[in-house]
């Protein structure tokens, strides 16, 4: 995971931190930056355990170059020595990466043996000392050279002592570069981290490097070194849309988005929305893959691909599709469904079903150019803008809205899914409005408690999931989700006198719903019933229209706003869980 930025202009260093907070959703155990010290060809470095937050960089004031980094710890505890960035030995050469140097162990061991010394527990490390080895060809080759020694996923920038450029390069994982007015450059894993200075964006290509100097841009093949032909294209995401603006997190402010993010999920080219129709009505067998709040969307799509379309797809979660991979080969579909499109274990489902397998890939991605857009054969963007909280809120339900989208267009009837997704749309306005007060003293009144449960039946079962998650990750409360019908088969000898259970009913599965909720109450259960009526078996009800099969849209969204107070009672942080991030690129 981590976040990496590179800086060419003026205040670099300031830059550099600004877009690392941007980033820090990527990773918030540590961070560091560093510009080129005033003289000798090394490098002022600061680092720091812990988030950002408030702290401000104290290092390279007037610099017009620098590197930063955020880390989510994989080799090496968190600690100082362990931050990026990270200097080769003789300090002449500074790198920052996301990504994981598989190979690491051999590499060191072939370092050692030149006499180099290690300074962190990191695999990172090893590219700083790489360079140095082989900085007698120049800068830019030492890069590459060291760049084929790698096995492994990598976003890279570098910095020798001296020069006035970045060098970077990536594969598998993200890095897009930022061109400003005035020759200004910006390297980062995430345009949000430049998206203040510039919307003119080159994304690199896996096997590919870039050098940057002040008003220079080369693109080169990492395999040959020789250089190629690149697009710039033009973000359509704004600077509004990754500020928090009014709103204390940026989780409140993307779940308060849904009402214009669902309605833009429909806004579908026409051409891609019937290809993908085509590519599905003509598919041998479909799956769908995901991981965590998207794979619940998965399985909510096989509800929709089941009720509206009369088609069977199966979810699977994509790190376990590996097991089923056999069924899915040529004729067959498969639908990647993610936010950031950089998910390890989605990217490498989806390697081993396209490639190997001969399956049709078509995804369903909110982040443009990600890797899963690249590797898919078509996609269907989410239009939901940048989700910065670490949490899926906003994008979850844009994958409903575009699941169901397709649902009704392989029932022949886009028009009413589009009509019903709009309407979704002005109910969750709706929702937001009268809930949040409610949502407010219900997370009051359930901040000490240990255990909850969610119980859904039919499509509203994979929300139950999607709600258990949300709760945990944010407020830590233990919580789980279940098809309503499986708690009495072993998870009702968990409930107790005031057990908080959360009941997601529709007028589809009301009467077993009910049944189930008298069952926790006669334990002792403390009953919230989400449902557009009320009824005696619910100690409080939360009421969501019945909007039929868009139900799933709306059932989701007072749990969201309950997990968001539950965090802020105590005292959690709701865009930054512990121990999480939100690009999960290892497997
Ligand atoms: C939960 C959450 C994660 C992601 C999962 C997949 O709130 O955000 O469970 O849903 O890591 O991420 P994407 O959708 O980027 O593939």
């Amino acid at each position: 995971m981590c976040g990496i930025v590179g800086v060419i202009a003026p205040d670099a260093s300031r830059r550099a931190f600004e877009g690392l907070k941007s980033l820090e959703y990527r990773g918030y155990d540590s961070w560091g930056v560093c510009v080129p010290a005033a003289k000798g060809g090394q490098f002022d470095l600061e680092r720091h355990v812990g988030r950002i937050a408030n702290a401000l960089v104290s290092v390279g004031e007037g610099s017009e170059i620098a590197l930063g980094h955020t880390r989510w710890a994989t080799h090496g505890n968190v600690s100082e020595r362990n931050c990026h960035p990270h200097l080769s030995n003789d300090g002449s050469v500074a790198i920052v990466h996301n990504g994981i140097v598989e190979n690491f162990v051999q590499l060191k061991e072939k370092l050692s043996k030149k006499g180099f010394r290690f300074n962190s527990d990191t695999d990172s490390e090893v590219i700083a000392n790489l360079i140095q080895h082989h900085i007698a060809c120049g800068f830019v080759e030492a890069v590459r050279l060291s760049l084929l020694e790698i096995e492994g996923s990598y976003a890279i920038a570098a910095l020798h002592g001296g020069e006035e450029k970045i060098v970077c390069a990536r594969n598998g994982s993200p890095l897009v570069i930022g061109a400003a007015k005035g020759g200004e450059y910006y390297v980062a894993s995430d345009a949000t981290a430049f998206l203040q200075h510039t919307k003119n964006a080159v994304f690199l290509l896996d096997h590919q490097m870039a050098v940057c100097g002040k008003g220079l841009l080369e693109v080169r093949s990492v395999e040959s070194g020789r250089r190629v032909r690149f697009r710039q294209k033009r973000l359509s995401w704004s600077i509004e849309q990754v500020r928090k603006g009014s709103f204390d997190h940026f989780m409140i402010k993307e779940i308060s988005e849904q009402p214009s993010s669902i309605a833009a999920a429909v806004n579908q080219p026409r051409k891609e929305l019937a290809r993908f129709v085509s590519i599905l009505s003509g598919a041998r067998n479909i799956v769908l893959l995901g991981c965590g709040s998207s794979y619940h969307s998965c399985i909510a799509g096989s509800y929709f691909f089941s009720s509206v379309a009369g088609i069977n797809a199966r979810a699977i979660l994509a790190s376990e599709f590996p097991s089923f991979a056999k069924f899915y080969g040529k004729g067959s579909v498969v639908v990647a469904v993610s936010q950031s499109g950089e998910t390890a274990d989605l990217l490498e489902a989806v390697k081993a079903a396209g490639g190997e397998n001969g399956a049709k890939v078509i995804s369903i991605v909110n982040v443009m150019d990600s890797s899963l857009m690249r590797a898919s054969d078509c996609t269907l963007l989410m239009n939901a803008g940048p989700e910065i909280c670490v949490l899926s809120t906003k994008s979850y339900t844009s994958q409903l809205a575009i699941l169901l989208l397709l649902a009704y267009s392989l029932a022949g009837d886009e028009w009413g899914g589009k009509q019903i997704i709009r309407e979704a749309a002005d109910a969750a306005k709706s929702i937001l409005d009268s809930s949040r007060g409610a949502m407010q003293a219900l997370a009051k009144k359930l901040a000490d408690s240990n255990s909850l449960f969610v119980i859904g039946r039919s499509d509203a079962f994979p929300v139950s999931l999607e709600a258990a998650l949300k709760i945990k990750e944010v407020s830590y409360i233990h919580a789980e989700g279940f098809a309503g019908a499986e708690l009495k088969h072993g998870t009702i000898a968990l409930v107790e006198q005031g057990t908080p259970a959360i009941v997601l009913s529709t007028q589809k599965t009301r009467s077993l719903t009910t049944s189930n909720a008298i069952e926790m109450k006669s334990r002792g259960a403390f009953i919230i019933g989400v449902d557009s009526q009320p009824n005696d078996a619910y100690d409080i009800n939360i009421n969501v229209p019945e909007l039929g099969s868009a139900n799933p849209l709306m059932l989701i969204i007072p749990i969201q706003l309950l997990s968001y107070y539950l965090a802020i009672e105590r005292g959690c942080d709701p865009d930054k869980p512990r121990n999480l991030a939100k690009a999960v690129t290892v497997k």
